[in-house]
């Protein structure tokens, strides 16, 4: 392939390598398990398999994810509703993940209790879901012989590491027990794929936002809670001074790195991949950002000022990613910026609040 020497050229050449990825896929279905599936990620993730023909397993146990997810993909247009089989199971259940196993080539693992608060407040619970729940999918995966585990790892795996950008070989320490939860994940799959021969893909997703994430409760990301709040006149709470900053991923690039992480060749595969944008917004930004795009859709809405207010524990002040190792080892080429997956996910996240 062609060195690029702009975004655009970048962007054409990972489309033809991800178009083509799909292509073969259409024309060779696979079966594929993805666990996590009623969730935010995994629900888009079943979205796009489905389009593409494919055969899916899906594992869920509703315990933060919801079967109007389920729903509202398997209602979509073109969408083949009996290619899919779900499976309403704890991942905590060996037995479960055996039977939803069962003659999977790929399994993109999301199943997951998520939110760095929500581990601190209870640990054990995270810990179960997240390490135990883990290590049950991928002992069912080696047993099974699937081809391969391409799991959800995190950014927060670079814990205290002051670098930046993030580049996958420079971690600090986890400063969360779901941080925690999430490293030994990447552990657990060098472990099996050196003593077991289990080939997987680790996927470190920098603060993924889209359709289907969830707004609700105190867990809530801060994309769809924002804009919720917004909406309803409540208080925009930013968490210390608004200067803290991410990179947000539109939920379309998280999709497009778990199909090529699948059939990426072997020598790319067994490691861990940044999955982003290599964009920094502050909070600051995103806020703006949003009420730009709510205000154009809905311009009788009243104008409000962000509540600045203690930072929150856990939380890593600055977050930029490097992702060239994806780009060349999986040919990953986001086609999302902030702005323009925001403008994208805007009109349903207004949905989704006017049906509360
Ligand atoms: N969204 C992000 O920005 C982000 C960032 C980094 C990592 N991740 C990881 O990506 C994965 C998906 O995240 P998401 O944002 O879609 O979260 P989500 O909460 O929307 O989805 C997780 C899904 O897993 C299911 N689940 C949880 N525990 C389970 C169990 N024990 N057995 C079966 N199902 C179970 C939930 O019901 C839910 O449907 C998680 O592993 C999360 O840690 C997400």
């Amino acid at each position: 392939m062609k060195a690029a020497s702009s975004t655009d050229d970048f962007r054409q050449m990972a489309g033809t390598r991800y178009e083509a990825v799909k292509l073969d896929l259409q024309n060779h279905p696979r079966t594929w398990l993805v666990t996590g599936v009623a969730g935010f990620i995994g629900s888009n993730l079943l979205e796009q398999l489905l389009a593409l023909g494919q055969r899916v397993v899906g594992l869920d146990n509703f315990s933060t994810g919801y079967r109007h997810n389920l729903n509202e993909v398997l209602a979509a247009r073109g969408a083949c509703p009996e290619l899919l089989t779900f499976i309403e199971g704890d991942i905590c259940d060996l037995d479960t993940c055996r039977q939803a196993i069962v003659g999977v080539d790929y399994v993109l693992h999301q199943a997951a209790l998520g939110s760095v608060p929500r581990s601190i407040e209870d640990p054990v619970a995270t810990n179960r879901a997240n390490i135990d729940g883990f290590l049950n999918v991928l002992t069912a995966a080696k047993d099974e012989g699937v081809a391969r585990v391409v799991y959800a790892a995190s950014s927060s795996t670079y814990g205290d590491h002051p670098g930046l950008p993030k580049v996958e070989d420079k971690i600090g320490k986890p400063l969360s027990p779901y941080a925690v939860t999430k490293y030994v994940n990447e552990l657990y799959a060098d472990v099996f794929a050196s003593v077991y021969g289990l080939e997987s893909v680790g996927l470190r997703y920098f603060n993924v936002f889209g359709p289907r994430q969830d707004p609700n409760g105190a867990y809530a990301a801060v994309i769809p809670k924002w804009i919720d709040a917004y909406i309803r006149g409540d208080s925009v709470y930013i968490n210390g001074d608004g200067e803290t900053s991410r990179d947000f991923c539109y939920i379309d690039n998280a999709v497009q790195a778990n199909l090529l992480a699948a059939v990426a060749p072997r020598e790319h595969a067994n490691t861990v991949y940044n999955v982003a944008v290599g964009d920094q917004t502050t909070l600051n930004q995103l806020f703006e950002f949003i009420e730009t795009r709510l205000l154009e859709r809905l311009p009788n809405l009243a104008k409000c000022s962000p509540v600045y207010r203690e930072f929150r524990a856990g939380d890593v002040r600055h977050s930029l990613a490097e992702i060239g190792k994806a780009r060349k080892g999986l040919g990953y080429c986001p086609t999302h910026e902030v702005g323009e997956g925001l403008g994208i996910a805007m009109d349903w996240y207004i949905q989704c609040s006017r049906n509360k």
